[in-house]
C-alpha cells in the first residue's frame, strides 16, 4: 500500500502526499474526513486522557481524530517538526501555547510589532493571570537579551511582523533565549513553511494561522503548534485537550487540501507581490514601500539569508492615507477591501498608525518612532493574490490616479 512521502522527498512531493494515505477500504486516493466526535472501543480503556499512551487509539476528537492527524502529519513534514497540533484558529494556537507555558508570576518577553489580537492578548488579558510581558524590537536582538528578567519564561518573535513587514533574525533570537535557557517562539505565518522553517533555524516552537498562506482559499479558520515530540505532546495532553479549542476535521480537511499547493501557491504570491511592490515604488502617490524582497528594505540581507521566498505580504505609505483608504475601500475593482491575508483573492486594509499603537503592546517613545519609520501615519497592508499582477497593478493605479 502507499505510504504518502518521504523526508527526503521535495518541499512540493511532501506538500502533496505529507499525511496522506490511500484509504485501505475503499481504494480512494482523495483523504476522507472523518467527522465522528466519538469512536467505538474494544476496551473499557480509561477516561482521562492521562490514561493512555502516546500511540492511543482513536477515542474521541477532541483528544485525537484521523482528519485532523492528516493535517498534523502534513505540517510537520512541510516544517520539518517533530509534532504538531492543529487547531481551531491561529489565535487558538497562540492561547493554548501561552496559557499551556505560563503560569501566574512568569514574565514574556514579545516582538512590540505583531498581530494585534496577540498583542492584546498579550497586554490586556494575561496581567488578569498574573503573566507580565516586555515588548522590545526584536530586530535588535541585543534588546531581548536586555528585556530578560529571573521570572522570563518565554521570547515570542513573529517574522516578518504584521504589519510593517519588519523582520527578526531568527538564528541570534535563539541564541539569546537559548544563554538565558528560554524556548523560542516563532509565529511564522506571513513566512509560510515555503519561505523559512524556524525550527531548523534553532526555534523552539512555530505557530502558524492557517487561515492564511496554508489554507490559502479564505474559506476556514485554523492554527497550528509545531515543536519536538516531547514539547509538542505536554501541550497535547493538557493545554489542547483541556482548553478545547480543537480544529473541526471539516476545516482540517479543507486547510489539508490547500496546503498541498502551498509551494506552487507560495512561487506566484511571491513573483507578484514583486511586481506590485516595484509598481508601488515607482508611484509618485505612494511614499514608502515595505517588501523584504526590495533591495531597500532596510533587512533585505537578512531576507535573503532567513527567507527562500519573500511571500506575498507587503504594506506601503501612500500621501494623504486616510483619503485614500477611502477612495481604495469604494473603488478597487479586483483587489477586496478587507481583513486577513494569504488567500487566493487579493487583500488590501488600511491600519492607521495611531490605532496599531493604540490597539498594540504598551510601547516607549522609542520603540513608537520606530515603528513610525515603517508605518509613517498609517499602512496599506496588502495580501497579494493569485490574480494577473498586470490586472492588480491597473486596479492600484486607477484609484491612485498620476
Ligand atoms: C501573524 C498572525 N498571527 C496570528 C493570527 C491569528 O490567526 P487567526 O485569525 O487564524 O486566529 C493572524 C491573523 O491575522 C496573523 O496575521
Amino acid at each position: 500500500m502507499h505510504k504518502g512521502s518521504r523526508s527526503d522527498h521535495h518541499l512540493e512531493t511532501r506538500a502533496v502526499h505529507g499525511g496522506e494515505q490511500v484509504d485501505e477500504l475503499t481504494g480512494a486516493s482523495a483523504p476522507n474526513i472523518v467527522m465522528s466526535s466519538t469512536f467505538v472501543s474494544d476496551d473499557p480503556a480509561g477516561f482521562s486522557i492521562k490514561e493512555f499512551e502516546e500511540d492511543r487509539p482513536y477515542v474521541y476528537t477532541r483528544w485525537g481524530n484521523p482528519t485532523i492527524e492528516m493535517l498534523e502529519k502534513k505540517l510537520m513534514s512541510l516544517e520539518e517538526a517533530e509534532h504538531c497540533i492543529a487547531l481551531a484558529s491561529g489565535m487558538a494556537a497562540t492561547t493554548t501555547l501561552l496559557l499551556g507555558l505560563l503560569k501566574t508570576g512568569d514574565h514574556l518577553v514579545i516582538s512590540d510589532v505583531c498581530y494585534p489580537g496577540t498583542a492584546e492578548y498579550v497586554r490586556d488579558t494575561l496581567p488578569k493571570y498574573g503573566i507580565e510581558s516586555t515588548p522590545v524590537d526584536s530586530s535588535k536582538v541585543e534588546l531581548l537579551a536586555d528585556a530578560i528578567q529571573p521570572n522570563t519564561k518565554l521570547v515570542w518573535i513573529e517574522t516578518p511582523a504584521n504589519p510593517t513587514l519588519r523582520l527578526t533574525d531568527i538564528s541570534a533570537a535563539a541564541d539569546v533565549a537559548h544563554e538565558h535557557g528560554l524556548p523560542l517562539v516563532v509565529d511564522s505565518t506571513f513566512a509560510t513553511p515555503v519561505a523559512t522553517r524556524p525550527l531548523t533555524l534553532g526555534a523552539d516552537y512555530v505557530v502558524h494561522s492557517l487561515t492564511k498562506y496554508i489554507g490559502g482559499h479564505g474559506d476556514s479558520i485554523g492554527g497550528a503548534i509545531l515543536g519536538s515530540r516531547e514539547r509538542i505532546e505536554e501541550l497535547r495532553n493538557d493545554a489542547m485537550i483541556h482548553l478545547g479549542g480543537i480544529i473541526s476535521p471539516f476545516n482540517a480537511w479543507l486547510i489539508a487540501r490547500g496546503a498541498a499547493t502551498l509551494p506552487a501557491r507560495m512561487r506566484m504570491h511571491a513573483d507578484s507581490a514583486m511586481r506590485v511592490a516595484k509598481f508601488l515604488e515607482g508611484h509618485p502617490s505612494v511614499l514608502q514601500v515595505n517588501y523584504p524582497g526590495l533591495p531597500n528594505h532596510p533587512q533585505h540581507d537578512l531576507a535573503k539569508r532567513q527567507m527562500d521566498s519573500f511571500s506575498g505580504m507587503l504594506s506601503f505609505q501612500a500621501k494623504d492615507g486616510d483619503a485614500t483608504a477611502h477612495r481604495f475601500a469604494k473603488e478597487l475593482e479586483v483587489f477586496h477591501f478587507a481583513v486577513s491575508l494569504g488567500h487566493s483573492r487579493s487583500l488590501m486594509y488600511w491600519v492607521p498608525t495611531k490605532e496599531a499603537l493604540s490597539t498594540g503592546l504598551s510601547l516607549s517613545s522609542e520603540q513608537t518612532a520606530s515603528y513610525r519609520d515603517f508605518a509613517g501615519d498609517g499602512l496599506f497592508r496588502v495580501s497579494v493574490g493569485l490574480e494577473h499582477p498586470d490586472d492588480l497593478c491597473e486596479d492600484l493605479a486607477r484609484v491612485l490616479g498620476n
